[in-house]
């Protein structure tokens, strides 16, 4: 609580995020999280199989949404196209693939439904999610680089560009919303990941440029940043620097740093953990012209995803470790 907020240390710079479940919204857990940050994304509720787990029954996060709203939280939305945690019906039967036309029809329709249901009580959506594979060869050629998940077989190389002209339809009905369309992907240090990702953003907004003149397709590049103590910032830096370059805006949208293992982080390893968040938040400070969002995920290293990681900036019992300074006071 006497912590400095470090929302507030990025006030000038860009939102603070982390994740949350309607639960989270109250009490001690509610405090932490409103103390440091100013926006949230769901961990799991807005994925597709929560959504739409069988076709036409949709389950919504209202109460979350609306409670984030009601405590001055923004919502980011995740996430409307993935190949992970997505109902089999979407885009595949018994197995095979579903034919373009179902699949397509499918995919458009639950992003329709679900824009046009959460509308601009969210800031922005994660429109397509790690569409690319990991470290692909030949990352100019970023269709060949594209992961062939179900999405993919089903509908083809152009599912990324059907999905985001779906999600654009529903924004242009409706001129009066603020909201950002991103494309989402991890092993964002990667340089071979990185520029198919640059790639396909580049050739997806030039294309719809000619049709559309001054317009954007995709508005920004969500980079996870699920990282360890080993990931080298400067392949970070040369990476941000690449989507920035593009003109769209970026966000770290799922940041996490893996240090020990087991549950046990050394004082050593502590250490190197919060220096590489210190040079990580020293590097978005530096391009925070062009950052929206910092979004780390998880609270504390109790209810990460990777606990047995440590990956976060509070211990068990919510304490401040390390990285905490590190962040607060990257310099
Ligand atoms: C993770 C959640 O944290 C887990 O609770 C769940 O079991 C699996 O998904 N990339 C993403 C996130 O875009 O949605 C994932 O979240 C982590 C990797």
């Amino acid at each position: 609580k006497d912590l400095k907020p470090i929302k507030e240390a990025y006030q000038n710079d860009f939102l603070i995020g982390n994740i949350a479940s309607a639960e989270d919204l109250s009490g001690v857990k509610l405090d932490l999280l409103k103390h440091h940050h100013n926006v949230i994304t769901a961990e799991n509720a807005m994925k597709p199989d929560a959504t739409q787990p069988t076709k036409g029954n949709f389950t919504w996060s209202d109460q979350l949404v609306d409670s984030a709203l009601a405590q001055g939280l923004s919502v980011h939305g995740h996430v409307l196209v993935w190949h992970q945690q997505t109902p089999a019906w979407m885009n595949t039967a018994s197995g095979s693939p579903l034919g373009r036309e179902e699949a397509l029809a499918n995919m458009r329709t639950h992003i329709k439904t679900v824009m046009e249901h959460y509308g601009d009580r969210l800031i922005s959506w994660d429109v397509v999610n790690e569409a690319m594979n990991d470290n692909p060869s030949n990352p100019s050629d970023w269709k060949a680089a594209l992961r062939k998940s179900d999405w993919y077989n089903a509908i083809g190389e152009d599912y990324v560009e059907q999905a985001f002209l779906a999600a654009r339809e529903v924004l242009d009905a409706h001129p009066e919303w603020d909201i950002k369309l991103y494309y989402n992907d991890y092993n964002d240090d990667n340089q071979n990941k990185a520029q198919a990702i640059y790639s396909m953003v580049k050739e997806l907004n030039e294309k719809y440029a000619q049709t559309h003149p001054g317009k954007r397709l995709v508005d920004g590049i969500g980079m996870q940043a699920h990282y360890s103590v080993n990931t080298n910032p400067n392949n970070v830096k040369l990476s941000l620097e690449k989507f920035i370059s593009l003109g769209v805006e970026v966000s770290i949208t799922e940041l996490d740093i893996q240090a020990g293992s087991d549950g046990v982080l050394t004082e050593e390893q502590a250490i190197d953990q919060a220096y590489l968040y210190a040079q990580l938040f020293q590097l978005y400070h530096e391009h925070a012209d062009h950052i929206a969002r910092v979004t780390f995920w998880g609270l504390t290293d109790a209810t990460s995803w990777r606990s047995a990681n440590n990956p976060l900036l509070f211990d068990k019992n919510l304490q401040a470790k390390p990285a905490y300074y590190g962040v607060i006071d990257p310099a």
